[in-house]
């Protein structure tokens, strides 16, 4: 599974990134108000952090807007991955930059029919937003599932980036279905390491360590 962090926050990526852990960077309107800066400007450093592909989402909501503004963001760098509302005029806009050899992540995906329509159009990233479901009381999980079901049932190379995570569980859960991506905000992705036992055996560890009284080296 790749993790992608879900963050315009260039220290969280910065450090994530020096640990060796990220396979790219999701942002969005409301990460890019969030970090306060300029979407060109802190986008492009990203893009100088991190290899993988960094997704940064048009504004428009109308087809040849959406391709002017696509144009504009493929400019900052090679890795970006343009990121398109689940609309129809999203989709016409997956096809055409996918066709152009452009990577496209279809954002705010709501229902396997969405994920169908989707990967029909060429996506390399569909975003089943779970989170936002799970606060609607529907399980964002089963929704996974199924368009991990209906991907694997035609050979679809669309692949699931499992979005709007909130917990370490939803991260194993979509690791479990078979997600090929998640993208994890930065406190939700350190919190993966921790364990209690880990804790209190290093602690025990290192106690009786010192008991010794030897070096290593
Ligand atoms: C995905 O690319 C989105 O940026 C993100 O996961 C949305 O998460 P939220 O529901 O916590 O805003």
């Amino acid at each position: 599974m790749k993790f992608f962090v879900d963050t315009a926050d260039v220290k969280d990526i910065r450090e994530l990134n020096e640990l060796g852990l990220l396979d790219g960077v999701t942002t969005n309107p409301s990460l890019i108000l969030k970090s306060g800066r300029n979407i060109a400007e802190v986008t492009k450093e990203i893009c100088d952090i991190v290899e993988g592909p960094v997704s940064a989402e048009v504004a428009a909501t109308e087809y040849a807007e959406m391709m002017k503004e696509a144009a504009v963001l493929s400019k900052i760098a090679d890795n970006i991955c343009i990121k398109v509302p689940l609309t129809l005029d999203g989709l016409k806009a997956c096809r055409a930059l996918t066709s152009e050899g452009r990577m496209v992540n279809v954002t705010l995906c709501f229902s396997a029919n969405q994920a169908l329509l989707a990967a029909k159009a060429g996506a390399t990233f569909i975003s089943p937003f779970i989170g936002r479901l799970d606060d609607m009381g529907v399980d964002g999980m089963e929704l996974i599932a199924e368009i991990r079901h209906i991907y694997d049932n035609y050979g679809f190379d669309t692949e699931i980036l499992a979005a709007s995570i909130r917990s370490t569980e939803h991260v194993k859960r979509a690791a479990m279905i078979g997600a090929d991506v998640a993208t994890i905000p930065p406190a939700t992705l350190k919190a993966l390491v921790k364990h209690p036992l880990t804790d209190k055996g290093l602690e025990m560890f290192l106690s009786d360590w010192a008991k010794t009284g030897q070096k290593i080296g």
